[in-house]
């Protein structure tokens, strides 16, 4: 008990309390899988910031899973420069999927020639460096059914914590909290508890619509996230925060098992998903745009067209807005059930088949 209590006042103090930051997931590649640039970075984190319609505080933070650039060895990402250049705080990401002390050597390389290189500029706007991005539910039971590359055994995560506390030591990162991001059952399971140990803050992801074997109907979205979220909380002893490092819904695609992407369903994820966390919950949405092999990218979960400066649905949060209010119309509603909304599967096993997705 004793130690717990040690434990939860020393991440106390390694957390700094400032007010929750909102932001997007950015990835190295631009929708038509061309490497970004400082350039393509800086729109992004601009179109971001001046969102037509966004919701209170704006979004002014992004999460990086890497620290280099794309299609290179060892270079600093340019992500770095773009959000000095712009305000934006930051989400660092050390990539190690299927990592080794090598590999997670060259992204802490890129991370100190990058605060050598920016020093507080850099070291102001970091809210967090995460250390990982799903290894543990990759390295799960239902991780290796469905064929998941890329885990760690939880020690190995732990050792690339450490790692990278011992990078920024005496450095202007030295006092930025270092976590992990994996899903709530990965979280969850005690197996991996020396991770939570090891981490000042737990980073949740959740992705409704990939979910193969649970209900995964948009009219469950709220109920999932929500218990994901608890049992994130559960597991994080002490007082480590959890923050919501990778969520959102898409907007154009196929059907995965009972979900169906469409701005209206998008919305509705926002709505009972994003608007209750923001200025409480540091969040980063997937996504502004897409990355990948597109235009056009299926599923799609960028939420602005590219060039433009509004989102594909309503983002304000606003009262009224929202789909769970009385506002919301008798064709929009009819609407969002032919979607795929409101269906109902019955399913007596759902916390069985949810661990087997992973979240
Ligand atoms: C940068 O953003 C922070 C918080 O979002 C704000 O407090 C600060 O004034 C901004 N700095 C500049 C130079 O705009
Ligand atoms: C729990 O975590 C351990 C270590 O990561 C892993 O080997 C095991 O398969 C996980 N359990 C389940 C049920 O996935």
């Amino acid at each position: 008990m004793r130690g717990t209590l040690c434990l939860a006042v020393l991440s106390a103090i390694f957390v700094p309390a400032t007010a929750a930051v909102q932001g997007f997931n950015s990835w190295v590649f631009n929708d038509d899988g061309t490497p970004k640039y400082q350039a393509d970075y800086e729109a992004e984190f601009k179109t971001a910031r001046a969102l037509v319609g966004a919701p209170a505080g704006g979004f002014n933070s992004v999460r990086l899973s890497t620290m280099i650039q794309a299609n290179t060895r060892n270079t600093i990402v340019s992500a770095i420069p773009a959000a000095i250049a712009t305000n934006t705080s930051l989400l660092l990401g050390i990539w190690c999927r299927g990592g080794t002390d090598f590999s997670v050597g060259t992204e802490l390389a890129a991370l100190k020639a990058a605060v050598d290189a920016h020093g507080e500029k850099l070291a102001t706007l970091v809210v967090g460096i995460a250390v990982g991005h799903e290894e543990l539910a990759s390295n799960s039971e239902a991780g290796s059914r469905s064929g998941a590359v890329g885990g760690l055994q939880p020690d190995d995560v732990v050792r690339f914590i450490m790692q990278t506390r011992a990078a920024i030591q005496n450095t202007a990162l030295a006092r930025v909290p270092v976590g992990h991001i994996d899903t709530w059952s990965a979280w969850a399971n005690a197996s991996n508890q020396a991770v939570v140990v090891a981490s000042d803050f737990l980073g949740m992801n959740f992705d409704l619509y990939s979910q193969q074997c649970a209900p995964n109907t948009i009219s469950t979205a709220k109920i999932l996230f929500d218990s994901a979220r608890l049992m994130t909380k559960v597991a994080a002893i002490g007082r480590r925060p959890v923050w919501i490092t990778e969520v959102g819904f898409p907007v154009s695609g196929s059907r995965s098992n009972g979900a169906v992407p469409s701005p209206l369903n998008a919305k509705y994820f926002w709505d009972v998903v994003g608007c209750p966390l923001l200025g409480t919950t540091n969040v980063w949405w997937k996504t502004l745009r897409d990355t990948g092999q597109g235009p056009p990218n299926n599923p799609s979960y960028g939420v602005v067209a590219r060039d433009a400066t509004a989102p594909l649905f309503d983002m304000s949060c606003a009262p009224g807005s929202t789909y769970t209010k009385r506002s919301h119309s008798f064709e929009e509603k009819r609407k969002f059930q032919q979607e795929g909304g409101g269906q109902k599967k019955g399913d007596a096993n759902m916390n069985k088949n949810k661990a087997a997705k992973g979240d």
